[in-house]
């Protein structure tokens, strides 16, 4: 199996080296669709994660690929966690411990991942350039989405965070960002910024922030599993009206072993995100579980399903769970070719 991601590498090398991708196929004809009020070729895309820069963005941009997510950025440069990044994992249904392993299925829409990165970011300075880049580099009928995050430090207030979040939300979108995303969950990160979606008085105010800083541009807001549907719609009626629609739902959180008990990404960071086959049935009941509330409440607010897409028939699962758009976060790394084959089905 060729991969596009060396997870044995740094996420540095990655970075600068990557990605690992072979000429690219033929592409089919753009299709008439559409995503928050704009033409797209298709709805399907690539969430947070893979492309943390302009040359990742071209490269599966150029493989079909119409929705085009940057990678998670800061108000100021973060080092990525120490290698492991990026293990495979053993897929057992349930929430107890995944365990790595090197032993891949022979099919690789059955691959199932885990990932603890801290959510690394290069300087704005960097970044604000090369979102232009990347945005440039894409087809009519493509969009560029940025996720962002705050860096909040001990004793901000929620006013800080949310300034924070609106500072790079407004530097995205300057630089190019048809559609900003923030991030309000990451299942590796313990301060404020990853459990947003949790607090409902925090991600209002900050949704407020970022939508007076980026006044007409799309907005989107990362989350993860509501733990219940009253909390689900409280935070649904807090954001709506603000925010243009919901991406859900970021990696699920399980304990990450080797088969001996220890944490693959070491003691601090025993639970991270588990990604793939594994989390696609809890995501396509949590869309659902979402589409139903916001259809029961009229809320006007779009779906970006994200969870273990790896095949045409999991498009579909989403779509008909009430999905507007499907992101695919990790399977384009082992199937870069994924989006050419669902739009060639379609
Ligand atoms: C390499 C990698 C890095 C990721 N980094 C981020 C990130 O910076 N921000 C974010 O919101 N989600 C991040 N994610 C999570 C994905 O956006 C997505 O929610 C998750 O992979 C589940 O989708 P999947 O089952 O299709 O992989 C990352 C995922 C991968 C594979």
């Amino acid at each position: 199996m060729d991969f596009s991601y060396d997870i044995a590498a740094s996420y540095r090398d990655n970075f600068e080296q990557g990605p690992r991708l072979s000429p690219p196929p033929s592409v089919p004809y753009p299709a008439q669709e559409e995503f928050l009020g704009e033409r797209v070729n298709s709805r399907l895309g690539i969430a947070a994660g893979l492309l943390p820069n302009a040359k990742w963005i071209s490269g599966y941009a150029a493989r079909g690929w119409d929705l085009l997510t940057y990678k998670t950025v800061r108000s100021k440069a973060r080092e990525c966690y120490p290698p492991p990044n990026w293990v495979f994992v053993d897929a057992d249904a349930g929430d107890g411990p995944v365990h790595a392993t090197q032993d891949l299925p022979e099919d690789p829409s059955q691959i199932s991942s885990a990932v603890c990165f801290g959510m690394p970011s290069m300087d704005p300075s960097f970044w604000r350039e090369d979102i232009a880049r990347a945005k440039e580099s894409l087809a009519e009928g493509q969009q560029l989405i940025v996720s962002v995050v705050a860096s909040p430090e001990s004793g901000w207030s929620a006013a800080q965070v949310a300034d924070d979040y609106a500072q790079c939300a407004a530097w995205a979108a300057e630089a190019g960002a048809d559609v900003v995303e923030a991030n309000y969950s990451c299942p590796n990160v313990c301060s404020a910024e990853g459990q947003v979606y949790m607090d409902v008085e925090l991600a209002d105010s900050v949704t407020k922030a970022v939508r007076s800083a980026i006044e007409q541009t799309r907005l989107l807001l990362k989350v993860g599993v509501f733990p219940d549907a009253d909390l689900q719609r409280s935070f649904l009626r807090a954001v709506a009206g603000v925010a243009d629609g919901i991406t859900l739902v970021n990696g699920i959180s399980r304990e990450v072993l080797h088969r001996d008990g220890r944490p693959v990404f070491g003691e601090d960071y025993v639970r991270a995100g588990v990604l793939g086959r594994i989390i696609h049935e809890p995501c396509v009941a949590a869309v659902r579980e979402a589409k139903a509330a916001i259809d029961a409440e009229g809320f006007n607010l779009a779906l970006a399903a994200v969870g273990g897409v790896s095949s045409l028939a999991d498009y579909k699962d989403f779509i008909d769970a009430g999905a507007d758009a499907v992101l695919c976060g990790s399977s384009p790394m082992y199937l870069p070719d994924l989006a050419a084959e669902i739009k060639a089905s379609l």
